[in-house]
């Protein structure tokens, strides 16, 4: 079992490491922001096996906007603080949800989706500029792995030009 465990683990970390410098080639010398977001959310959608729903939601004053997706129709505003999206962004930090029924406040767009991660987007000078959220139809979908992997997803996200 634990042999399974790492052998999965490892899998993921792999096919993210495949996946980052694609991702890097796919924006390369391209200066339109919402065509290389639209392309990333793209990317990752068919890139994580287990993903229903991946966008972006942008800062905009004390609330968050949909941006650039890839999945079913979504919220279009979230309060500073509601929900997965608004908490990774008013605490600044990525939240991992095993379990959406059991995390107070989730907005449910999708009623499929089980689990979520949610990570802030920075601008190179490291101001807040958007969230990377990414949905899972499945339970547990989302670990450490995913936290390391979509912090250099978002890291990219930030670094382009046009926020
Ligand atoms: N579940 C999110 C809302 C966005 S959708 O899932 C696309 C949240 O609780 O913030």
């Amino acid at each position: 079992m634990a042999d399974a465990i790492e052998l999965a683990a490892g899998d993921k970390a792999g096919r993210y490491a495949e996946l980052l410098p694609q991702l890097e080639s796919l924006v390369a010398g391209e200066p339109d922001l919402v065509a290389n977001l639209a392309n990333l959310t793209a990317a990752l959608k068919q890139g994580i096996a287990t993903a229903s729903w991946v966008g972006f939601y942008f800062l905009r004053g004390r609330e968050l906007v949909l941006g650039p997706f890839q999945g079913k129709v979504a919220c279009v505003r979230i309060a500073w603080g509601l929900g997965v999206c608004g908490t990774a962004a008013a605490e600044g930090r990525t939240v991992v949800v095993p379990d959406v029924d059991r995390f107070p406040g989730h907005i449910a767009c999708d009623a499929a989706s089980r689990s979520e991660i949610v990570v802030p987007v920075r601008d190179p000078e490291g101001h807040l500029v958007a969230v990377l959220d990414v949905d899972s139809a499945e339970l547990a979908a989302f670990d450490d792995t995913d936290a390391v992997a979509l912090a250099r997803v978002a890291a990219l996200a930030g670094s382009l030009a046009g926020w």
